[in-house]
Protein backbone atom coordinates (compact mmCIF):
# COMPACT_ATOMS: atom_id res chain seq x y z
CA UNK A 1 0.00 0.00 0.00
CA UNK A 2 1.27 3.54 -1.23
CA UNK A 3 0.73 6.21 1.37
CA UNK A 4 2.28 9.59 1.92
CA UNK A 5 4.93 7.91 4.35
CA UNK A 6 6.34 6.58 1.08
CA UNK A 7 7.40 10.35 -0.12
CA UNK A 8 10.90 10.73 -0.34
CA UNK A 9 12.34 13.90 0.39
CA UNK A 10 11.52 16.48 -2.27
CA UNK A 11 13.97 19.58 -0.82
CA UNK A 12 15.00 21.43 -3.86
CA UNK A 13 12.15 20.84 -6.03
CA UNK A 14 9.90 23.40 -7.47
CA UNK A 15 6.42 22.17 -7.98
CA UNK A 16 3.45 24.19 -9.56
CA UNK A 17 -0.37 22.50 -8.26
CA UNK A 18 -3.28 24.16 -10.42
CA UNK A 19 -6.16 24.77 -8.22
CA UNK A 20 -4.17 24.24 -4.98
CA UNK A 21 -6.96 26.12 -2.66
CA UNK A 22 -9.75 23.17 -2.96
CA UNK A 23 -10.33 19.20 -2.36
CA UNK A 24 -7.52 17.15 -4.42
CA UNK A 25 -5.25 20.06 -5.71
CA UNK A 26 -4.78 21.43 -1.73
CA UNK A 27 -4.26 17.67 -0.30
CA UNK A 28 -1.30 17.45 -3.30
CA UNK A 29 0.04 20.64 -2.52
CA UNK A 30 0.35 20.17 1.52
CA UNK A 31 2.02 16.31 1.06
CA UNK A 32 4.13 17.93 -1.35
CA UNK A 33 5.31 21.07 0.91
CA UNK A 34 5.46 18.48 3.85
CA UNK A 35 8.03 16.95 1.90
CA UNK A 36 9.89 19.74 1.91
CA UNK A 37 9.12 21.26 -1.84
CA UNK A 38 8.62 24.70 -2.89
CA UNK A 39 5.57 24.42 -3.69
CA UNK A 40 3.50 27.38 -6.49
CA UNK A 41 0.03 27.53 -5.54
CA UNK A 42 -1.81 28.20 -8.97
CA UNK A 43 -5.64 29.44 -8.56
CA UNK A 44 -7.89 32.09 -10.09
CA UNK A 45 -8.06 33.73 -6.71
CA UNK A 46 -5.28 34.66 -5.30
CA UNK A 47 -6.81 35.62 -1.70
CA UNK A 48 -8.02 32.17 -1.80
CA UNK A 49 -4.52 30.98 -2.85
CA UNK A 50 -3.16 33.59 0.34
CA UNK A 51 -5.51 31.92 2.81
CA UNK A 52 -4.68 28.22 1.46
CA UNK A 53 -1.05 29.33 2.56
CA UNK A 54 -1.98 30.78 5.96
CA UNK A 55 -3.81 27.28 6.53
CA UNK A 56 -0.86 25.52 5.14
CA UNK A 57 1.92 27.13 6.93
CA UNK A 58 0.20 26.76 10.38
CA UNK A 59 1.13 23.01 9.75
CA UNK A 60 5.30 23.35 9.66
CA UNK A 61 6.05 21.17 7.04
CA UNK A 62 9.31 21.84 6.07
CA UNK A 63 8.84 23.37 2.48
CA UNK A 64 7.96 26.83 0.63
CA UNK A 65 5.08 28.05 -0.48
CA UNK A 66 4.43 30.98 -3.33
CA UNK A 67 0.87 32.20 -4.31
CA UNK A 68 -0.16 33.08 -8.01
CA UNK A 69 -3.15 34.09 -10.05
CA UNK A 70 -3.90 31.46 -12.94
CA UNK A 71 -7.07 31.26 -14.36
CA UNK A 72 -7.01 28.37 -16.94
CA UNK A 73 -10.05 29.95 -18.73
CA UNK A 74 -8.23 32.87 -20.38
CA UNK A 75 -5.41 32.33 -22.62
CA UNK A 76 -3.61 35.18 -22.12
CA UNK A 77 -4.30 34.98 -18.34
CA UNK A 78 -2.06 31.46 -18.74
CA UNK A 79 0.57 33.29 -21.09
CA UNK A 80 0.80 35.52 -17.83
CA UNK A 81 1.27 33.22 -15.38
CA UNK A 82 4.00 31.10 -17.26
CA UNK A 83 6.39 34.42 -18.68
CA UNK A 84 6.18 35.42 -14.79
CA UNK A 85 6.73 32.11 -13.56
CA UNK A 86 9.44 32.20 -15.90
CA UNK A 87 10.96 35.40 -14.63
CA UNK A 88 10.87 33.83 -11.30
CA UNK A 89 12.13 30.61 -11.22
CA UNK A 90 15.11 28.51 -13.43
CA UNK A 91 13.31 25.07 -13.16
CA UNK A 92 10.49 23.21 -12.87
CA UNK A 93 10.39 20.14 -11.61
CA UNK A 94 7.14 18.38 -11.07
CA UNK A 95 3.65 20.32 -13.13
CA UNK A 96 0.48 19.07 -11.53
CA UNK A 97 -2.53 19.48 -13.76
CA UNK A 98 -5.32 19.18 -11.37
CA UNK A 99 -7.33 22.15 -11.29
CA UNK A 100 -10.70 21.25 -13.27
CA UNK A 101 -14.62 22.09 -13.51
CA UNK A 102 -17.31 19.40 -13.48
CA UNK A 103 -20.89 19.84 -15.03
CA UNK A 104 -21.56 23.81 -15.09
CA UNK A 105 -24.66 25.66 -16.72
CA UNK A 106 -23.59 25.71 -20.32
CA UNK A 107 -20.51 28.70 -20.55
CA UNK A 108 -17.67 29.53 -21.80
CA UNK A 109 -14.18 30.18 -21.24
CA UNK A 110 -13.01 33.68 -22.04
CA UNK A 111 -11.87 32.53 -25.59
CA UNK A 112 -15.31 30.69 -26.64
CA UNK A 113 -14.16 27.31 -25.29
CA UNK A 114 -17.07 25.35 -23.56
CA UNK A 115 -16.07 25.36 -20.11
CA UNK A 116 -15.42 21.79 -19.25
CA UNK A 117 -12.92 21.55 -22.39
CA UNK A 118 -11.58 24.61 -21.62
CA UNK A 119 -10.56 24.88 -18.29
CA UNK A 120 -9.78 20.52 -17.65
CA UNK A 121 -7.91 20.48 -21.24
CA UNK A 122 -7.66 23.51 -23.51
CA UNK A 123 -5.95 25.69 -20.41
CA UNK A 124 -3.61 23.05 -19.03
CA UNK A 125 -2.54 21.97 -22.84
CA UNK A 126 -1.48 25.98 -23.32
CA UNK A 127 -0.16 26.22 -20.16
CA UNK A 128 1.67 22.90 -19.89
CA UNK A 129 3.49 24.53 -23.42
CA UNK A 130 4.00 27.66 -22.18
CA UNK A 131 6.26 26.09 -19.36
CA UNK A 132 7.81 23.42 -21.80
CA UNK A 133 11.25 24.86 -21.96
CA UNK A 134 11.57 25.49 -18.35
CA UNK A 135 10.14 21.60 -17.64
CA UNK A 136 13.07 20.98 -20.56
CA UNK A 137 15.76 21.89 -18.74
CA UNK A 138 15.42 20.45 -14.97
CA UNK A 139 16.37 17.03 -14.53
CA UNK A 140 14.04 14.50 -14.12
CA UNK A 141 10.86 16.86 -14.38
CA UNK A 142 7.20 15.48 -14.22
CA UNK A 143 3.80 16.44 -15.88
CA UNK A 144 0.92 15.17 -13.98
CA UNK A 145 -2.07 15.16 -16.05
CA UNK A 146 -5.48 14.73 -13.69
CA UNK A 147 -7.99 12.76 -15.08
CA UNK A 148 -11.40 10.70 -13.80
CA UNK A 149 -13.17 7.36 -13.71
CA UNK A 150 -15.83 9.09 -16.13
CA UNK A 151 -12.96 9.08 -18.99
CA UNK A 152 -14.23 5.22 -20.46
CA UNK A 153 -17.38 6.91 -20.86
CA UNK A 154 -15.68 9.87 -22.94
CA UNK A 155 -15.78 10.23 -26.80
CA UNK A 156 -14.09 13.42 -28.50
CA UNK A 157 -16.42 14.51 -30.80
CA UNK A 158 -14.44 17.22 -33.57
CA UNK A 159 -18.06 18.06 -34.74
CA UNK A 160 -19.07 19.99 -31.62
CA UNK A 161 -15.76 20.70 -29.34
CA UNK A 162 -17.11 24.21 -28.77
CA UNK A 163 -20.59 22.78 -27.68
CA UNK A 164 -22.30 25.01 -30.42
CA UNK A 165 -24.66 22.36 -31.42
CA UNK A 166 -25.48 20.90 -28.12
CA UNK A 167 -24.62 21.07 -24.49
CA UNK A 168 -24.95 18.11 -22.09
CA UNK A 169 -22.59 18.76 -19.05
CA UNK A 170 -21.52 14.96 -18.17
CA UNK A 171 -20.96 14.22 -22.05
CA UNK A 172 -18.44 17.11 -21.87
CA UNK A 173 -17.08 16.69 -18.66
CA UNK A 174 -16.45 13.01 -20.12
CA UNK A 175 -14.98 14.40 -23.19
CA UNK A 176 -12.81 16.92 -21.20
CA UNK A 177 -11.40 13.80 -18.76
CA UNK A 178 -10.90 11.85 -21.52
CA UNK A 179 -8.90 14.88 -23.37
CA UNK A 180 -6.48 14.82 -20.29
CA UNK A 181 -5.15 11.16 -20.95
CA UNK A 182 -5.36 11.76 -25.00
CA UNK A 183 -2.74 14.95 -23.97
CA UNK A 184 -0.91 12.98 -21.46
CA UNK A 185 -0.28 9.91 -23.62
CA UNK A 186 0.37 12.24 -26.56
CA UNK A 187 2.45 14.22 -24.84
CA UNK A 188 4.89 11.54 -23.90
CA UNK A 189 5.33 10.24 -27.52
CA UNK A 190 5.64 13.47 -28.49
CA UNK A 191 8.71 14.11 -25.52
CA UNK A 192 10.12 10.55 -26.21
CA UNK A 193 10.49 11.87 -30.45
CA UNK A 194 12.11 15.25 -29.74
CA UNK A 195 14.59 13.35 -26.67
CA UNK A 196 13.30 15.31 -24.07
CA UNK A 197 13.74 13.97 -20.38
CA UNK A 198 10.61 14.62 -19.32
CA UNK A 199 7.71 12.09 -17.76
CA UNK A 200 4.33 12.80 -19.08
CA UNK A 201 1.70 10.77 -17.08
CA UNK A 202 -1.54 10.97 -15.91
CA UNK A 203 -3.83 10.15 -12.69
CA UNK A 204 -7.12 9.58 -10.74
CA UNK A 205 -8.65 10.01 -7.71
CA UNK A 206 -11.19 7.94 -7.35
CA UNK A 207 -14.83 9.42 -5.84
CA UNK A 208 -13.78 11.72 -3.21
CA UNK A 209 -15.39 14.43 -1.03
CA UNK A 210 -14.63 18.23 -2.40
CA UNK A 211 -16.66 20.52 -4.26
CA UNK A 212 -16.11 19.77 -7.66
CA UNK A 213 -20.14 18.54 -7.34
CA UNK A 214 -21.20 21.87 -6.28
CA UNK A 215 -23.38 21.97 -9.68
CA UNK A 216 -24.76 18.69 -9.05
CA UNK A 217 -28.40 18.84 -7.62
CA UNK A 218 -28.73 17.02 -3.88
CA UNK A 219 -30.64 13.73 -5.89
CA UNK A 220 -28.20 13.47 -8.52
CA UNK A 221 -25.36 13.74 -5.63
CA UNK A 222 -27.05 11.03 -3.81
CA UNK A 223 -27.67 8.65 -6.03
CA UNK A 224 -23.77 9.40 -7.38
CA UNK A 225 -22.60 8.77 -4.34
CA UNK A 226 -24.62 5.30 -4.16
CA UNK A 227 -23.77 4.53 -7.57
CA UNK A 228 -19.69 4.10 -7.13
CA UNK A 229 -20.74 3.02 -3.31
CA UNK A 230 -19.16 6.19 -0.81
CA UNK A 231 -17.14 9.00 -1.39
CA UNK A 232 -13.08 8.90 0.11
CA UNK A 233 -11.42 11.81 1.75
CA UNK A 234 -9.98 13.91 -0.23
CA UNK A 235 -6.10 13.17 1.27
CA UNK A 236 -6.42 9.38 -0.19
CA UNK A 237 -7.87 10.82 -3.55
CA UNK A 238 -4.91 13.15 -3.59
CA UNK A 239 -2.24 9.89 -3.55
CA UNK A 240 -2.40 8.86 -7.03
CA UNK A 241 -1.40 12.09 -8.41
CA UNK A 242 1.61 12.28 -5.84
CA UNK A 243 2.48 8.27 -6.65
CA UNK A 244 2.98 9.66 -10.36
CA UNK A 245 4.57 13.16 -9.34
CA UNK A 246 7.24 11.27 -7.17
CA UNK A 247 7.48 7.90 -6.84
CA UNK A 248 10.42 6.00 -8.68
CA UNK A 249 8.60 3.23 -10.24
CA UNK A 250 6.43 5.80 -11.99
CA UNK A 251 6.21 5.56 -15.80
CA UNK A 252 5.67 8.03 -18.13
CA UNK A 253 1.86 7.21 -20.40
CA UNK A 254 0.03 5.66 -17.72
CA UNK A 255 -2.81 5.91 -15.61
CA UNK A 256 -2.21 5.94 -11.65
CA UNK A 257 -5.78 5.19 -9.71
CA UNK A 258 -7.06 4.10 -6.47
CA UNK A 259 -6.87 0.53 -6.84
CA UNK A 260 -10.32 -0.78 -5.52
CA UNK A 261 -13.89 -0.96 -6.43
CA UNK A 262 -12.94 -0.23 -10.55
CA UNK A 263 -11.13 2.51 -9.57
CA UNK A 264 -13.46 4.26 -7.13
CA UNK A 265 -11.58 3.82 -3.77
CA UNK A 266 -7.89 2.51 -2.77
CA UNK A 267 -4.34 3.16 -2.65
CA UNK A 268 -2.70 4.23 -5.63
CA UNK A 269 -1.80 1.32 -8.37
CA UNK A 270 -1.36 1.44 -12.14
CA UNK A 271 -4.81 0.84 -14.50
CA UNK A 272 -4.73 0.29 -17.47
CA UNK A 273 -6.47 2.41 -20.04
CA UNK A 274 -9.15 1.67 -22.27
CA UNK A 275 -8.97 1.61 -25.88
CA UNK A 276 -10.99 5.39 -26.29
CA UNK A 277 -7.48 7.05 -24.36
CA UNK A 278 -5.08 4.89 -26.06
CA UNK A 279 -6.17 5.98 -29.71
CA UNK A 280 -3.46 7.83 -31.26
CA UNK A 281 -5.28 8.84 -34.40
CA UNK A 282 -7.83 11.09 -32.04
CA UNK A 283 -4.60 12.17 -29.60
CA UNK A 284 -2.77 13.75 -32.74
CA UNK A 285 -6.13 15.15 -34.16
CA UNK A 286 -6.96 16.40 -30.89
CA UNK A 287 -3.06 17.97 -30.12
CA UNK A 288 -3.37 19.52 -34.18
CA UNK A 289 -6.58 21.22 -32.87
CA UNK A 290 -5.62 22.51 -29.38
CA UNK A 291 -1.56 23.66 -31.08
CA UNK A 292 -4.22 25.45 -34.03
CA UNK A 293 -6.47 27.25 -31.53
CA UNK A 294 -4.11 27.65 -28.75
CA UNK A 295 -1.21 29.06 -31.31
CA UNK A 296 1.10 27.26 -28.11
CA UNK A 297 3.06 24.88 -30.56
CA UNK A 298 5.50 22.29 -28.26
CA UNK A 299 7.88 20.31 -27.37
N1 LIG B 1 -13.48 14.80 -6.42
C1 LIG B 1 -13.52 13.70 -7.12
O1 LIG B 1 -14.10 12.69 -6.68
C2 LIG B 1 -12.87 13.62 -8.47
C3 LIG B 1 -13.08 12.47 -9.23
C4 LIG B 1 -12.47 12.37 -10.47
C5 LIG B 1 -11.65 13.38 -10.92
N2 LIG B 1 -11.46 14.50 -10.18
C6 LIG B 1 -10.58 15.54 -10.72
O2 LIG B 1 -9.74 16.03 -9.70
C7 LIG B 1 -9.35 17.38 -9.99
C8 LIG B 1 -9.54 18.24 -8.76
O3 LIG B 1 -10.93 18.28 -8.45
P1 LIG B 1 -11.49 18.39 -6.96
O4 LIG B 1 -12.34 17.23 -6.74
O5 LIG B 1 -10.40 18.72 -6.03
O6 LIG B 1 -12.47 19.65 -7.16
P2 LIG B 1 -12.62 21.03 -6.39
O7 LIG B 1 -12.60 20.82 -4.92
O8 LIG B 1 -13.82 21.66 -7.00
O9 LIG B 1 -11.31 21.83 -6.81
C9 LIG B 1 -11.15 22.26 -8.13
C10 LIG B 1 -10.06 23.29 -8.22
O10 LIG B 1 -9.95 23.73 -9.58
C11 LIG B 1 -9.98 25.16 -9.56
N3 LIG B 1 -10.46 25.75 -10.82
C12 LIG B 1 -11.70 25.66 -11.35
N4 LIG B 1 -11.76 26.44 -12.45
C13 LIG B 1 -10.54 27.03 -12.60
C14 LIG B 1 -9.99 27.95 -13.52
N5 LIG B 1 -10.72 28.49 -14.51
N6 LIG B 1 -8.70 28.32 -13.37
C15 LIG B 1 -7.96 27.84 -12.36
N7 LIG B 1 -8.43 26.99 -11.43
C16 LIG B 1 -9.71 26.59 -11.56
C17 LIG B 1 -10.89 25.50 -8.39
O11 LIG B 1 -10.74 26.86 -8.03
P3 LIG B 1 -11.94 27.63 -7.27
O12 LIG B 1 -11.91 27.16 -5.84
O13 LIG B 1 -11.56 29.07 -7.40
O14 LIG B 1 -13.20 27.27 -7.95
C18 LIG B 1 -10.36 24.53 -7.37
O15 LIG B 1 -9.16 25.01 -6.81
C19 LIG B 1 -10.21 17.81 -11.19
O16 LIG B 1 -9.43 17.75 -12.36
C20 LIG B 1 -11.32 16.76 -11.24
O17 LIG B 1 -11.81 16.55 -12.55
C21 LIG B 1 -12.06 14.64 -8.95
Amino acid sequence: MWTKDNITDQTGKTVIVTGANAGIGYETALALYNAGAHVILACRSLSKAQETIAKIEGQNGSGTLEAAILDLANLKAIKQFADDFKQKHQQLHILINNAGVMIPPASKTDDGFELQFGVNFIGHYALTGDLYPLLKVTPGSRIVSVSSMAYLRGEIDFDNLKSEKSYDPMREYAQSKLANLLFSNELQRRINAAGDQIMSTGAQPGANKTELSRHMDKDAYNAAVERVGGLMEPWQGALPSLYAAVNPNAKGGQLYSPDQDGGYRGYPALLPMTANALDETVAKKLWNYAEQVTGVVYP
